[in-house]
């Protein structure tokens, strides 16, 4: 995608570009009732044909009057693409309010973001410092993609998700910060997030395992000669494992 960054895309290419959009929304969207409705009622298709003018004019050096064109979209329509973003085509930004495209972003063909989007920069980065979306990304409502990472085809960011990190192609990434919970479809068991390790519980099931085996090779029950009457009983079995315990060592 980055080597297509400098193609001014021909007065064609952007007709052709609006098409797809058009017809991404008419499939992906159930309440899209008629083209003519979404040419004229949907604020996502409406801003990304003005950014498609303002990309144009932004490469062949009127970055002023693509600015004017980008900033009359987002009054108009709650969208603000910069008009440097380099976005592909058959896009469906659904309802549109709120999402805001960052200047380095990159958003691959078929791409789906829902309302409240972010694409931006963390504040640490210079040059290239939004993301990459591959193709056919889905961005659900409210997530946040920060920073210069890329976005694998095919994966979906849940809704109200920041993402920080590079997400792997077809998986699913949720929470804050986000994480991949699902990857080519199957669940991800994420020790960090689901298993948290516990050290001490692991140190008592080691004790149990090995009082089990001490039990079975002296003949002794720890238990009842610790609850017997008098220290004899509990010290003979103690001494017993302490035998036992001495052989496994030296082996
Ligand atoms: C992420 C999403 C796309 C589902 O993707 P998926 O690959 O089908 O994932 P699943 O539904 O199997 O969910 C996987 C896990 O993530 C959890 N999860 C899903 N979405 C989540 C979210 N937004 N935040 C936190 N956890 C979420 C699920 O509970 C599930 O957890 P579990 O395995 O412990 O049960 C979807 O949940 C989502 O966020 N859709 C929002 C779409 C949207 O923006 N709509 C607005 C229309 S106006």
């Amino acid at each position: 995608m980055g080597e297509d960054k400098k193609h001014i895309p021909t007065w064609k290419e952007i007709r052709e570009a609006k098409k797809a959009d058009l017809k991404t929304v008419m499939e992906k969207d159930p309440a899209a009732t008629s083209e003519w409705s979404v040419k004229h009622t949907y604020a996502g298709y409406k801003a990304l044909a003005a950014y498609r003018v303002a990309h144009r004019l932004y490469l062949k050096g009127h970055p002023t009057l693509a600015k004017l064109i980008a900033n009359d979209a987002r009054r108009r329509t709650g969208v603000e693409i910069h008009p440097a973003a380099v976005i592909g085509k058959g896009i469906m930004i659904d309802h549109g309010s709120g999402v805001v495209i960052g200047e380095t972003s990159e958003v691959g063909d078929g791409c789906i973001l829902y309302q409240g989007v972010t694409l931006g920069g963390t504040g640490k980065d210079t040059g290239k410092r939004h993301p990459t979306l591959e193709h056919d990304v889905m961005v659900s409502a409210g997530a946040k993609v920060l920073g210069p990472l890329t976005v694998g085809a095919h994966s979906k960011i849940g809704a109200g998700s920041v993402v920080l990190k590079d997400v792997p192609p077809y998986s699913t990434v949720v929470g804050v910060p986000g994480r991949v919970v699902k990857q080519d479809g199957k669940r991800v068991a994420d020790m960090d997030q689901i298993l948290l390790p516990d050290p001490i519980m692991e140190e008592f099931k080691r004790l149990n395992r090995r009082i089990a085996e001490l039990e079975k090779r002296t003949g002794v029950k720890i238990e009842p000669a610790l609850a017997a009457d008098g220290n004899v009983v509990a010290q003979a079995a103690i001494s017993e494992f302490e035998k036992v315990g001495e052989e496994d060592n030296r082996e």
